[in-house]
Parts: structure tokens; C-alpha cells; sequence
């Protein structure tokens, strides 16, 4: 069988890593075709290089500032071109981009099967996270074989009336991405991070939401300023995404504040290993709240809404949104008070074991030798 996995952004990519390296382990059985949109250019290179991969088709769309709009067109013609070119029996993609929704559509119009990795998040708010809880439930639609990462994905799916036949709980693959990573041996080459890393006070921040743009975005900055303030012996390390609509924020807000590194988003590895050496992580992002729980590592989320409820059900997350207030008051519970940071740093990650990706093929090739 021939089977077209399709990513574009950062985080599809380390997500399909797994997926894709666990197909091509049995080139007997399947042809793996690796196609990547672009939408991310350098993030994404850095992903596919952590995990030595090769696309076999590039579609190269990203362009500065660009808009959804721009994203979807230009990923839905590459990608049809693709399928007719590659004829695959199963078209593959995973989670909330617009590159995920797009190649569900691009399968759709070719009447190609599709299956959707990381299926059934919600939030049930349209707009939180925008653009990515309509992108998901739009892929959901068309989605043939649904990987649920946990139960309460798989609960969603089942609300919303799709056939329990159709849906598997897998584990999310990024769980196997990072025990992948986490293992190799690494040493930062910027002497201020791993000062930084080994001071054992060291709080990681990643934000780049559309949600979060503007105003919220100042919030978390200043925030952090008093955080730095209070905490003599704490380093914020503050990967800015590439968006110049995030960078033209942050950096005129802590580009001059002691104690904050802003660096380039690092590569997968190195980053990885941030989120180990880190004390505390906070973040907007999606793919961190399920990482650093698997390292032991509290994370407080810079979002209204997450539809990762695991993490909070079990306690190694908190909602904190963008309030300041709210940010510095529970950080600062985490800093001085030792029995609650255990209290997050001790508990099971709800995320997965590592094996998702080898469920998710042995499901693929049963559901295809019928
Ligand atoms: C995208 C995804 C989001 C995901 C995020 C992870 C959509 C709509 N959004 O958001 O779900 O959480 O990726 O990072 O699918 N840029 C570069 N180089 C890069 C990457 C981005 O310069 O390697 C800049 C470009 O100016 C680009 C901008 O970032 O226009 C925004 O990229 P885009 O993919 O539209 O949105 P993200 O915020 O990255």
C-alpha cells in the first residue's frame, strides 16, 4: 500500500516524525511518501533534520505576514497535485494546522481515505484556539481513521456521533518524539543557557497564539518582569517564534530586562532538553503542555481554554491565562512553596507510553490487509 503523510509547521512535523519512521520500517508492507507544505520554513527544516527526514515533495508556500486564506489555497493546490501524482491508498495528517485541514480536504475532492493523528481535541469555542478548533473539527469530518491521543479525545469523537469502529486510542506520538530525543546526550553551545539550565531556577516561555497577538502578548511580558523582579536567582529563557507579529512585541518588551534570555526558536533537540533542565515551564503552546509533563516539569498554560484537559484533570497543568497577576501569583507559588511544585511535578504523564506510533501502523496495515 502506499500511504501519503502530509505536514507543514513545527509541531505537525515532530508529531508525524514518529509515524512516519515507524511506516518505513516496513517497506515490505507500505510505501511511505512524505509531503510537507512549508508553511513553516525554518522551523520546519530544523524538525525534519532532528529526525532525519526527507520530504519526497516540498510545496515551499510560506510567505512573510501570510494570511489563512493564503495558507489554505496555495496547501490545497500543492497537495491535489500531490495525490494525483502519487495516487495513495491512505492520506495521513496530524492534528490542528492548516495544513492538517487542507489535506484532509485535498483527500476528500480524490476520494482518497484519510486519517487523522491526535483526533478528537476540543474546546467547543470556535475562536479559542483560532484558527486550530475548526481546523481539527473540519479534518474530523472527513476522517476515516481517527488516532485519539486519550479517552476524553475518544469521548468527544463518540458525542459528536462518529462510529466507534472508526476510532482508535492510540497515545499521542509526541510522547514517543520526545523519549526519542530526551535520551540522546546534549550540551548547550550558548554558555548564558546552560548557566541558565544548571541553576536549577531556570523557567522556560514559549507564546505565539493568535489568541495571545497584541495586548494579551504585553501582558505575559510584563509579567515576567516582575517575576524576574521578585526572583533574584530565576532566568526566564524565552524562545520567540519566528512570526514577526509575536517578535515585534517581544522584543521592544524584554529585549533590555536582565535575566531574559530571548533566543531563536532552538532546534527540536536542544529544546527538548530546555524543557529538562527547566524548573518551571509556561507556555501557550500545545504540543509543551503534553511534553513537559512527561519530564516531570509543572507547566502553567497562557490560555483561557486548552483542550488538553488531561493535564489539568491530573494536576501537572494549570489554566492561567494572560491575567498578570494571575501569571506572577501562581508562578510564585511554584517558586516558593516546594510541597505544591512537587505536588505537579510528581504526577504520571496522561499523554502516552512512547508507542503510538507503532498502534497506529499496526491499525493502518489490519484495517488495509482486510
Ligand atoms: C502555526 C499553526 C499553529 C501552530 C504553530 C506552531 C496554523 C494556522 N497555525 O502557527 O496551529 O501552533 O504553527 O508554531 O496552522 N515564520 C517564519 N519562519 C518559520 C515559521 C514561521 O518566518 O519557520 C513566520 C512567517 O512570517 C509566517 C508567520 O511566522 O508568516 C506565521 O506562520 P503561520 O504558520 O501562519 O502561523 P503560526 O503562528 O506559526
Amino acid at each position: 500500500m502506499k500511504i501519503l503523510a502530509v505536514c507543514g509547521t513545527r509541531p505537525d512535523t515532530v508529531k508525524m516524525a514518529p509515524v512516519v519512521l515507524e511506516i518505513k520500517r516496513h517497506p515490505n508492507d507500505a510505501q511511505l511518501i512524505l509531503a510537507v507544505t512549508g508553511q513553516h520554513r525554518e522551523m520546519l527544516e530544523q524538525v525534519l533534520r532532528a529526525f532525519h527526514l526527507t520530504p519526497d515533495y516540498d510545496l515551499n508556500i510560506m510567505t512573510a505576514r501570510q494570511t489563512l486564506a493564503q495558507i489554505t489555497t496555495r496547501a490545497l493546490e500543492g497537495l491535489d497535485e500531490v495525490i494525483q501524482k502519487t495516487s495513495p491508498d491512505l492520506v495521513l495528517a496530524q492534528g490542528d494546522t492548516t495544513t492538517t485541514f487542507v489535506a484532509s480536504l485535498a483527500a476528500f475532492y480524490n476520494k482518497i481515505p484519510f486519517g487523522h493523528i491526535e483526533a478528537g481535541l476540543r474546546t467547543d469555542n470556535k475562536y479559542d484556539p483560532f484558527p486550530e478548533e475548526i481546523n481539527r473539527r473540519l479534518a474530523g469530518v472527513i476522517t476515516d481513521l481517527h488516532f485519539a491521543p486519550t479517552d476524553v479525545a475518544r469521548d468527544n469523537l463518540l458525542r459528536e456521533g462518529v462510529r466507534a469502529e472508526d476510532i482508535f486510542v492510540t497515545g499521542n506520538t509526541v510522547i514517543d518524539a520526545l523519549l526519542n530525543i530526551a535520551a540522546q546526550p546534549h550540551e548547550f553551545d550558548d554558555a548564558k543557557i546552560r548557566a541558565a539550565a544548571q541553576s536549577g531556577r531556570m523557567i522556560l516561555l514559549t507564546a505565539h497564539r493568535r489568541e495571545n497577538w497584541g495586548e494579551p502578548m504585553k501582558h505575559i511580558c510584563e509579567a515576567v518582569r516582575r517575576i524576574i523582579a521578585e526572583n533574584p536567582d530565576v532566568t526566564v529563557v524565552f524562545p520567540v517564534h519566528k512570526n514577526p507579529i509575536v517578535r515585534d512585541v517581544v522584543f521592544p518588551e524584554l529585549g533590555s530586562t536582565d535575566r531574559v534570555l530571548l533566543i531563536e526558536p532552538p532546534d527540536y533537540v536542544p529544546f527538548v532538553h530546555l524543557m529538562k533542565s527547566a524548573h518551571i515551564v509556561l507556555t501557550d503552546s500545545g504540543g509543551v503542555q503534553e511534553e513537559a509533563p512527561s519530564l516531570g516539569k509543572p507547566v502553567l498554560v497562557l490560555r483561557k481554554t486548552t483542550e488538553r484537559p488531561e493535564g489539568v484533570y491530573a494536576g501537572s497543568a494549570k489554566l492561567v491565562g494572560t491575567d498578570i497577576q494571575t501569571i506572577v501569583g501562581e508562578t510564585q507559588r511554584l517558586l516558593q512553596n516546594q510541597s505544591t511544585y512537587d505536588m505537579m511535578a510528581q504526577i504520571k504523564n496522561p499523554y502516552g507510553d512512547g508507542r503510538a506510533a507503532e498502534r497506529i501502523w499496526e491499525i493502518i496495515r489490519s484495517r488495509f490487509s482486510d
